[in-house]
């Protein structure tokens, strides 16, 4: 049972498996203790309380749980604020704590200034998982602004170098994995386009010796979707800390007079290996990030029109696409961009967002009512913080997107970013998404985002660099809006594909959208990565007619990587042979069998394709009953080579029955475990979905 244990100053926050320590020293700093293996809680003291020399300085030299700005502090800090009377360091107190059984919230105040500052934590039942951020309080009259309000601090624990896992992807490529060492200075990860991006992700993950099942491993992920920063530094004493929260780059938060503000959270944890961090994170997040009521609910089998049909949508071949979707067992059809406004390609239309009449004669009852008397829901594209110039929207109100009067706004797929700060803005989105969703049958919108931001004016803010966050909080706002007056509709989240897959998102939108590339052999790699601290539930995976531009892989091949995750087709089925209707109909049965293994269960990732040659990642059920495992290669090596091909996350004493390579066997967990199966695997397109069932 996870639990908090106030000890005097010293607070553990015990998980199932980890201490997480923390005290408040006798000048009334917050200190870092312990993160880690379990130790007796009347153990632990705050032991340094150092020597300070002119150069070398105690404030430099502590950890702390959030360093602010101020006196001899000379390193990175997670808070850094201005006082109306141009003060710029804050100099913190303790003012004490409220404990329960799962949280604990530590409140310090300014010795001077009227502001307050809260430390957050939660602990989460039976797992490794802890919940932290900020709170701010302006309890004065005056205002306060923030250069930097970061949501949390970590301090890890050894004095010798971490390697920081990250990402380093970009459309098309997104979740590409890199390790770089922090031996002196600092590593930075970041996004500074309005989105969480494309290229690095809001998280940290720490190693040192860890591999999938072995090794101490520390990460954190931030829950937020817009501009982040992720800094990690090594001082010169060897300790090694991270921060992370909203980028300071170009940031400022104001907080007026009786206001607070809460960081967006960040959720924390210390695992044996990585393939435990992302079970944990898994766990974690279906119970505590995803937005309810549809947490626990298996997504649909989609079908998107993206590939097929471009921006050529019409009432006549969505209908037809629809047809063809039924038949193999799709049961939510989602026609994509091009429907609405004078949209024939990527020029024109963004923010009208009323059904073109050219396109839908009739409207879109037409094809919602043909595609629910095929027994499926519809779901419709939308890009609402979009305009393009050549669009009704931007004629009546230009002064809506971002600018500055004497720049020139930048296009960028031939469109602007709306102001989403603005409350007329906000209005008119909610306005025109909420009138769809009322005057018709839909249950889905993917929303997109399809370029950063940029020349961010924002003039109507007394503050502008806000725009920053504030643009984020009404994207979420929004969402959160509709989904409280349409509570049987999900949205995904889309931004050119992955450029918006984190978990900030995932508080809000339902599922996200993972890349646009949606090759076969490129998607295992960048899914790999996706799935390090992301959920598989949420991870949108279309089969299309992408053969594997570099390598060949099949139809079944290409099914087999997407039912890794909430599975898709966006293949044009219209040019499909009867085989290969047939061949999704066979999967699409199949993966009704076993989603609720993938989107609920647990992931071991047993061989990689880009060390082993040969991809194995297995989903068992939380109560081990059942396990689907998708083994993968395109081209081995050395084909007398045997690949050991082993079974996790099983019961050791129960037995399973399972059937590989034209097999069917009867074995114990522990025998799947141990021995499994040695195993010639060949070809450029081998591909082989395992059902391992308990007897
Ligand atoms: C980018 C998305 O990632 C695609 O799936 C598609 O929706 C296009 N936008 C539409 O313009």
């Amino acid at each position: 049972m996870s639990r908090i244990i106030p000890k005097g100053d010293i607070f553990v926050l015990e998980t199932e498996n980890t201490h997480y320590v923390l005290g408040v020293d006798k000048s009334g700093f917050s200190r870092h203790i312990h993160w880690g293996g379990k130790c007796c809680a009347d153990d632990y003291v705050i032991d340094f309380n150092g020597g300070e020399s002119s150069q070398n300085t105690f404030l430099d030299e502590i950890s702390q749980e959030y360093t602010v700005f101020g006196s001899t502090m000379y390193r990175g800090c997670a808070l850094k604020a201005e006082f109306s009377d141009g003060c710029r360091e804050v100099d913190l107190k303790f003012l004490g704590y409220d404990a329960s059984e799962r949280e604990l919230v530590l409140k310090f105040a300014d010795s001077y200034y009227p502001l307050e500052v809260h430390l957050c934590y939660k602990v989460t039942d039976g797992l490794d998982i802890i919940a932290r951020h900020a709170v701010i309080k302006n309890n004065g009259k005056d205002k306060i602004s923030f250069e930097k309000l970061f949501s949390a601090e970590f301090t890890l624990p050894s004095k010798k170098p971490y390697i920081f896992k990250n990402t380093n992807g970009s459309w098309g490529s997104e979740f590409i994995e890199t390790n770089n060492t922090v031996e002196a200075g600092s590593c930075v990860f970041e996004s500074r386009r309005g989105i969480s991006g494309h290229n690095n992700s809001p998280y940290f993950i720490a190693y040192q010796n860890a591999d999938e099942k072995t090794g101490d491993v520390y990460f954190a992920s931030l829950a937020y979707s817009g501009n982040f920063k992720v800094e990690a530094s090594r001082d010169a004493f060897g300790t090694t800390r991270v921060i992370l929260g909203m980028n300071d780059f170009d940031f400022d938060y104001v907080l007026s007079a009786g206001e607070s503000f809460a960081t967006p959270e960040v959720f924390c944890g210390m695992t044996q290996g990585f393939g435990e961090m992302t079970r944990q994170m898994n766990r974690f997040a279906i119970d505590n990030v995803f937005p309810k009521p549809y947490n626990k609910t298996p997504l649909p089998v989609l079908y998107n029109s993206w590939e097929a049909t471009y921006f050529n949508v019409s009432s006549e071949n969505q209908c037809a696409l629809a047809e063809l979707a039924a038949e193999i067992g799709v049961e939510l059809f989602v026609m994509d961009d091009g429907w609405f406004g004078q949209r024939k390609d990527d020029h024109a239309g963004l923010g009208d967002w009323y059904v073109n009449r050219e396109k839908f004669p009739n409207g879109l009852t037409e094809l919602i009512e043909k595609v629910n008397s095929l027994g499926m829901d519809f779901g419709l594209w939308v890009e609402p913080e979009m305009v393009n110039p050549d669009s009704d929207l931007y004629r009546a109100h230009p002064d809506w997107a971002y600018h500055y009067p004497h720049r020139d706004a930048h296009e960028l797929r031939n469109q602007l970013v709306l102001n989403m700060t603005r409350k007329d803005v906000q209005e008119y989105i909610f306005g025109l998404l909420d009138a769809l969703l009322t005057e018709n049958n839909i249950k889905f919108f993917k929303w997109d985002m399809n370029r950063p931001l940029s020349e961010t004016g924002a003039e109507n803010l007394e503050e502008p660099k806000m725009l920053w966050y504030l643009h984020t909080k009404a994207v979420y706002d929004i969402v959160d809006r509709l989904k409280a007056k349409h509570p049987d509709v999900t949205i995904e989240s889309c931004s050119s594909g992955g450029g918006r897959s984190d978990l900030g998102a995932l508080q809000h939108y339902d599922m996200v959208w993972t890349s646009d590339n949606t090759d076969g052999i490129d998607r295992m790699v960048i899914q790999k990565g996706y799935s390090l601290l992301c959920p598989a539930k949420a991870m949108r995976a279309w089969v299309t007619d992408i053969e594997g531009i570099n390598k060949p892989c099949s139809l079944d091949f290409r099914f087999a990587v997407a039912m890794q995750g909430s599975l898709g087709v966006g293949g044009n089925l219209l040019k499909y042979s009867k085989e290969d209707m047939e061949i999704c109909k066979k999967n699409i049965a199949l993966y009704k069998k076993i989603r609720d293994i993938v989107q609920f269960g647990d992931l071991y990732r047993i061989l990689d394709i880009d060390r082993d040659e040969v991809l194995l990642n297995q989903y068992v059920t939380p109560d081990k009953s059942r396990s689907v495992a998708f083994l993968l290669a395109n081209g081995t090596r050395f084909y007398k080579k045997r690949i050991p091909v082993c079974f996790m996350g099983l019961d050791d004493e129960a037995r399973y029955s399972l059937t590989i390579q034209g097999k069917t066997y009867e074995k114990s967990g522990a025998y799947l475990k141990n021995v499994g199966f040695p195993l010639h695997i060949r070809g450029v397109d081998y591909n082989e979905i395992i059902l391992i069932e308990r007897v």
